[in-house]
């Protein structure tokens, strides 16, 4: 019994440390930071199986250089948001997740910059869970490899620590007034085969986990952040709410799909086609009216308001010219196009990478 005893002692203190070395005391999702006073210099500061975090959270204008380790992340609007890519050229997203940067579309966040023609189209989604921007991009312009199909990264990560360790993430999209950022808890980030889809989950709302599902890191945006993006138009549209990750209807019967482990060889097929929810609204810019200038013109303020206004029915967008008119007036050269929305093209797909 004596023996017996000792060796559940022996044991569950073995278990006991290896959890210490690998787990954070307190998992990254469970962290809270106001931006930007209450931000700390690295959301993660301990030094576990992992290592200790590649960069710094607190970030201002002497950060704000190419070679900037910022991990502070935001999606705010088409114009104003950033991607997750690798500190180094040529890197492979699954050999740096744990360490990747923030890359912004605008200056002024204390990060590295997107170099605004590395952007080839791009769309922004608000629905009622979440806003998301789903995009065509040069990969290598953000150090990510040529030919690289990439990976998930968002706040979980098998030991908790979040890829990249100790990324933080807010948004504006749900804030009163432009320049109050909230902490965004459930994200998920796509990045690879010259795409990146962002996910960015309304943290007052019951199933943010759901839609920013982390789970399905290997069946890419397609299955992730079905969409209808388009190489080459930059457009901000208003939608329905996705499925959520991993969730289908066949047959009449609501559905789980099982990713199958790596250890099983590459995933050949998914049982279901997911649903690309309808969309509204869109309104479509130049690239060079929204990467060049200064965030914040666009406000995302009158477009809450906009998205609140006219929900996708065909009365409200055919006479959508008196809610445009904000963001006309704050974008000179901006063009817009208010389209018929419903459709099932897919945009980026991108798993099919995945599925290769
Ligand atoms: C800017 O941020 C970096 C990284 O957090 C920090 O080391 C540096 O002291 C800050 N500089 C200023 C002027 O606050």
């Amino acid at each position: 019994m004596a023996i017996l005893l000792l060796s559940v002692l022996v044991v569950s203190n073995l278990l006991a440390v290896t959890a210490q070395e690998r787990f954070p005391q307190t998992p990254l999702v469970l962290k809270r930071f106001s931006y930007p006073t209450g931000l700390p210099y690295q959301a993660d500061s301990e030094n576990l199986l992992r290592g200790t975090q590649f960069g710094y959270n607190r970030c201002n204008s002497s950060t704000e250089i190419q070679e900037s380790l910022c991990q502070t992340s935001f999606l705010n609007y088409l114009d104003d948001f950033c991607l997750w890519a690798p500190p180094k050229p040529d890197s492979l997203i699954a050999d740096t997740e744990g360490e990747e940067v923030a890359w912004c579309s605008q200056p002024g966040r204390g990060t590295r910059r997107i170099p605004p023609d590395a952007l080839k189209g791009v769309q922004f989604m608000r629905t009622p869970d979440y806003v998301q921007v789903v995009g065509f991009i040069d990969q290598t312009a953000i150090n990510i490899a040529a030919g690289d199909s990439g990976g998930e990264l968002d706040p979980h990560g098998a030991d908790l620590r979040g890829n990249p360790l100790g990324g933080l993430m807010y948004s504006n999209a749900w804030s009163k007034s432009a320049d109050t950022y909230e902490q965004v808890i459930e994200w998920h980030n796509f990045m690879g085969g010259n795409a990146f889809c962002l996910k960015v989950c309304d943290p007052s709302r019951p199933n943010a986990a759901s839609y920013c599902q982390h789970r399905y890191d290997r069946i890419g945006c397609a299955y992730n952040a079905p969409n209808n993006a388009k190489e080459g138009v930059f457009e901000s549209c208003e939608g329905e709410n996705q499925d959520f990750p991993g969730v289908y209807t066949q047959d009449g019967r609501v559905l789980t799909y099982t990713q199958p482990p790596e250890a099983l060889g590459p995933i050949t097929s998914v049982p279901y086609q997911p649903r690309v929810p309808a969309s509204s609204n869109c309104k479509q810019f130049s690239s060079s009216a929204l990467y060049t200038n200064t965030p914040g013109r666009i406000t995302p303020v009158s477009l809450a308001a906009t998205s609140v206004a006219s929900t996708a029915s065909p009365a409200s967008t055919s006479k959508s010219g008196g809610s445009q008119s904000q963001i006309d007036g704050e974008s000179n050269d901006a063009t817009y196009v208010v389209s018929s929305a419903i459709t099932s093209v897919f945009g980026v797909l991108f798993s099919a990478l995945f599925l290769a």
